[in-house]
C-alpha cells in the first residue's frame, strides 16, 4: 500500500505519499506536516490559526457567539484557551473530529503560577532565587494542567520590568536580565519536562514578545520607545534564554516598540525571532492584538489588520476574528504571500505532532489521571516549600532591651496579636493570575489557619482592624485592645489580589485604604510590630516600616500561604528570600533599577551637592537594594580572592570569597557576584549580575565559595550592536545584595 496514515482518527483520510506503509511511522514531522497541508483549503488554513476563548473565563472582550461549536466542526478553529477539564476538552474535540480533517484541536491557558495547586506569583518564585524550586514548581503546574486535558500554558512571562507600577511586574521574574534569563529557562524547561509526546507536560510560551515591561508610564499596554542596544542587552536575552530551552511557543504583546505594534513587527517576530534565532514554534498574538492595531493607527480595519499581522509573522490570532475573516480573501488578491500562510500553518501542526494529538487527539483526556492530580499531597508540600523560599526578611530589629537577637522568630510562648485584613484573607493569597477552584475556601491556608496548625490557640488574638481598600476605622478601637494584651503584633498589610496583575498599572505604590493609620495606632501602644506585606509588587510602605521592629515581605504564595509564614515566624524555615526586583522610596525615584549607568556626574547614593545626578528632595539610593534579604542568622564575608589581576585572551579568573555563619542558627545565603566594565565604547552599568550561589551553613560553619569568570561574562553589545568584550579595566565585586559588596580591580587584555 502507498500511503501515509497520518492520524489514527481520521480514519479514511490517508495521503499519497510514495512509501510503503511500513515505513510510514519513520517519517518525519515535516514530512507528515506536509502531508496534512496538501490536504488544506485556505479555509481550513485560516481555521488552523484562528483561536477562541473558551465561555468559562476571559481577560479581554469575548466575542458573544453561538455558532463556536459549529465552526469546530467545520475545521474553522486550531485553537482554544480557557477551556479546561477532561470533560470539557474532550467534548471539543469530539466536535474537532468531526471536521473534514479532522485536525486535533489545541487548548491553551494562562496557567501562570500554578494550575489546581497554587504557588506565589512569579515575582516571589524569583526572589527564591533557586532554579530548581522554579522548575518543580514549573513541572508540578505542568503534570496538574496536562492531566486536567489542556496542552499548553501562556507562560513564562519572561519580560523584564524596572517599573513596579506596571502591574504585571508580579508575573515575571524582575528587573535583572541574567537572573530572569535563567528563571526563563528553568521555567521552560519545568513544563515542558521530557518533551513534548509525554503526557505530562505543557508547550510553554514566552511571552510577551517584546519589551512590553517597559511601557511608558508602567501604564499597561501603553508604547514603549527603546533604543536597539537597550533591547538587545537588557529584554530580549530571557526570550533567547527560553528559546534556547525548546519553548514551543512564543506571544507577541500588546505595546508598540518604537511606534510599530509588536503584533505587526516583521523586525522582532521574523527578522530575529524566526530568523536570526530560527525558532521553529508558532507565535500566538496576545488577546485580540491583530485587531488592536487598528487602535494603534497602524492597520485601517480587520482586514488590513490580518495582512499586517500574518506578513509580520503573528501565526496564530487569539480572538480577534481578523484571520479567519479575511486570510483566505487575502490570499486570494495576492496580498497575503501562501508561503507565509503555509509555513504559520506548519508551525502549528508541527506542534500539534510533536504533542501527539494526531496519534491520539484525547491522550491529554483521561479521568483517572485528572483524579489523581486533582489533590496531589506532594505538590500542596512542594507548594509550601516554595513558598517559604520566596519570603523575603527585610527588617530584623531586637526586641527592646535584647541584644543580638531579632524579633523573629517568634516564640511559642508569646501571646501573638493578629492584626489586618489579610489575616483571614483567603483568595486574597491566591493573587490575580491563579485558577480559582468551588472548594478554595476549604483548601487555601490563610494566615490563621497556619497560625493555628503550629501554636497553641490560646496563644493567639485577633482583629481585623480594617479593610483593604476603603477609609473605615471603625475596627481600630478593638485591633488596639487586641493588640494590647498580646507581647507582639504581627500586622498584615498589603494590596488586594486584584490590584496587581494585567490592567492593574497604579500611580501610587502606597498602602491602600486606611492601613497606615491602623499601624500608627497600634504602635502607639508600645507593642512590638512585625509587618507582614502581602502584594504583587513592590509597595512603598516607608511609615509603617519605621513603627516595625521586624518585616517580612510575604507577597502573594498561593495555596500554602499559611503555613509558609507560619514556618517563617516560628523559625522552622529561616528566610533566605532576596529581592530580584528594586524597591523605590516613592514613586518619584522611578524607573529606579541597580544595574544603572554612571552619567558624566554621578552621585553617591545619598543627599549630594547640587550640580550632580540627583534629586534635591530625596536620596538616589532605593528603600530596599535589588538581591537584598536578611537571615535569622549572619554572615560575613571574608578573604576575597582573585585567581590574577592581570589577566590575557581566553584565561579564566578564579575569584573566591569565604562565608562564616556568625549567628546561632543554620542559614542560607545567595552569594552575588557582579561586575562591572570601567571604560567601554559605550557606557557600561555600574555593575551587572553575572553568577549566584546558595548556600547553607550550620552555625560558625564556613565554606569558600569560587566563581569561574570568562570573557563571556565581559560581552555587551557595543555601538555598531556587536556583541563582544573589550580589554581594559574591570572590578569584580562579590557580596549579599546589589549594594552590599567588596570590590577588587583586574585588568583584561586581549
Ligand atoms: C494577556 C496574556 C494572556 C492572554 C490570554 C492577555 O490579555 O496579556 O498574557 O495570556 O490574555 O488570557
Amino acid at each position: 500500500m502507498r500511503y501515509v496514515q497520518y492520524c489514527k482518527y481520521a480514519g479514511l483520510i490517508v495521503v499519497l505519499f510514495g512509501f510503503q506503509n511500513s515505513s510510514a511511522q519513520k517519517k518525519t514531522i515535516d514530512q507528515k506536516v506536509d502531508s496534512v497541508l496538501n490536504l488544506m483549503t485556505l479555509e481550513e488554513k485560516a481555521g488552523q490559526l484562528n483561536q477562541y476563548s473558551g465561555d468559562w473565563s476571559f481577560t479581554g472582550p469575548v466575542t458573544k457567539d453561538n455558532t463556536k461549536i459549529q465552526q469546530v466542526k467545520e475545521g474553522k478553529l486550531g485553537s482554544m484557551l480557557n477551556v479546561v477539564g477532561v470533560e470539557k476538552t474532550r467534548l471539543l474535540q469530539q466536535y474537532a473530529m468531526q471536521s473534514r480533517l479532522k485536525i486535533p484541536l489545541l487548548f491553551g491557558q494562562d496557567v501562570i503560577h500554578g494550575f489546581r495547586t497554587t504557588f506565589p506569583l512569579p515575582l516571589a518564585e524569583a526572589a527564591s532565587w533557586d532554579l530548581e524550586a522554579i522548575q518543580l514548581s514549573a513541572r508540578i503546574s505542568a503534570i496538574e494542567t496536562s492531566a486536567a486535558g489542556v496542552h499548553w500554558t501562556f507562560a513564562p512571562m519572561v519580560d523584564i520590568s524596572r517599573d513596579p507600577r506596571w502591574g504585571r511586574v508580579m508575573e515575571g521574574a524582575g528587573e535583572d536580565t541574567y537572573l530572569g534569563s535563567l528563571i526563563a529557562a528553568a521555567r521552560v524547561k519545568g513544563f515542558q519536562g521530557k518533551g513534548l509526546g509525554n503526557t505530562d507536560v505543557v508547550m510553554a510560551c514566552a511571552k510577551h514578545f517584546a519589551a512590553y515591561g517597559a511601557a511608558v508610564g508602567g501604564r499597561d499596554y501603553n508604547s514603549v520607545d527603546m533604543s536597539p542596544r537597550m533591547l538587545w542587552e537588557t529584554y530580549l536575552p530571557p526570550f533567547f534564554a527560553a528559546k534556547e530551552a525548546g519553548a514551543a511557543t512564543f506571544m507577541n504583546s500588546f505595546n508598540d516598540l518604537n511606534g510599530i505594534p509588536a503584533t505587526g513587527n516583521r523586525y522582532l517576530q521574523r527578522d530575529i525571532l524566526k530568523g536570526k534565532w530560527n525558532f521553529n514554534g508558532f507565535v500566538v498574538s496576545d488577546w485580540a492584538s491583530i485587531g488592536e492595531m487598528i487602535a494603534h493607527g497602524f492597520a485601517k480595519d480587520t482586514s488590513h489588520a490580518a495582512q499586517l499581522g500574518l506578513s509580520a509573522g503573528s501565526d496564530m490570532d487569539m480572538e480577534s476574528r481578523s484571520y479567519i475573516k479575511h486570510l483566505p480573501q487575502l490570499v486570494r488578491e495576492g496580498k497575503v504571500k501562501i508561503e507565509w500562510l503555509d509555513d504559520a500553518v506548519r508551525r502549528i501542526l508541527r506542534k500539534k505532532f510533536e504533542l501527539g494529538l494526531f496519534d491520539d487527539p484525547f491522550k491529554f483526556s483521561n479521568e483517572h489521571r485528572q483524579q489523581q492530580q486533582w489533590n496531589n499531597p506532594q505538590h500542596i508540600a512542594a507548594a509550601r516549600e516554595m513558598a517559604k523560599k520566596s519570603i523575603v526578611l527585610l527588617k530584623n530589629h531586637p526586641l527592646p532591651g535584647e541584644v543580638g537577637v531579632g524579633t523573629l522568630p517568634l516564640t511559642n510562648n508569646q501571646k501573638v496579636a493578629l492584626i489586618g485584613p489579610f489575616v483571614k484573607a483567603v483568595k486574597d493569597n491566591l493573587g490575580f493570575w491563579s485558577m480559582e477552584w468551588e472548594d478554595d475556601s476549604a483548601r487555601i491556608v490563610p494566615l490563621w489557619k497556619g497560625m493555628l496548625n503550629k501554636v497553641d490557640p490560646a496563644n493567639l488574638l485577633y482583629a481585623k482592624g480594617c479593610n483593604i481598600n476603603d477609609a473605615d476605622t471603625s475596627g481600630f478601637a478593638e485591633a488596639i485592645e487586641t493588640a494590647k494584651q498580646s507581647d507582639v503584633v504581627v500586622i498584615t498589610i498589603g494590596e488586594a489580589r486584584d490590584m496587581s496583575g494585567e490592567a492593574k498599572s497604579r500611580s501610587s505604590l502606597q498602602l491602600p485604604g486606611v492601613q497606615n493609620q491602623l499601624i500608627a495606632a497600634i504602635a502607639a501602644t508600645g507593642k512590638p510590630i512585625v509587618l507582614l506585606i502581602h502584594a504583587g509588587r513592590p509597595l512603598i510602605f516607608d511609615k509603617a516600616a519605621s513603627h516595625a521592629s521586624a518585616i517580612l515581605y510575604t507577597w502573594w504564595l498561593g495555596t500554602e500561604a499559611g503555613n509558609a509564614i507560619a514556618d517563617v515566624l516560628y523559625g522552622d524555615y529561616n528566610p533566605s528570600g532576596k529581592l530580584p526586583i528594586t524597591f523605590p522610596r516613592t514613586e518619584g525615584q522611578i524607573p529606579i533599577y541597580y544595574n544603572h549607568y554612571s552619567t558624566g556626574r554621578p552621585a553617591e547614593d545619598e543627599f549630594q551637592n547640587n550640580y550632580v545626578s540627583a534629586y534635591i528632595d530625596l536620596p538616589n539610593s532605593p528603600a530596599y537594594p535589588f538581591g537584598y534579604g536578611l537571615s535569622y542568622t549572619s554572615f560575613v564575608f571574608t578573604d576575597f580572592k582573585l585567581s590574577s589581576t592581570s589577566l590575557k585572551g581566553n584565561q579564566t579568573l578564579t575569584a573566591s570569597i569565604t562565608l562564616t555563619n556568625t549567628g546561632r542558627v543554620k542559614g542560607k545565603e545567595t552569594v552575588q557576584l557582579y561586575i562591572r566594565d570601567l571604560v567601554g565604547k559605550v557606557v557600561r552599568p555600574v555593575k551587572e549580575l553575572k553568577g549566584f550561589k546558595q548556600v547553607e551553613l550550620n552555625p560558625g560553619e564556613s565554606k569558600v565559595i569560587t566563581f569561574t569568570i570568562t570573557t563571556n561574562d565581559l560581552r555587551f553589545y557595543d555601538d555598531q550592536l556587536i556583541y563582544n568584550w573589550e580589554p581594559g579595566e574591570f572590578e569584580i565585586m562579590i557580596g549579599s545584595n546589589s549594594k552590599e559588596v567588596q570590590v577588587k580591580k583586574i585588568n583584561w587584555s586581549r
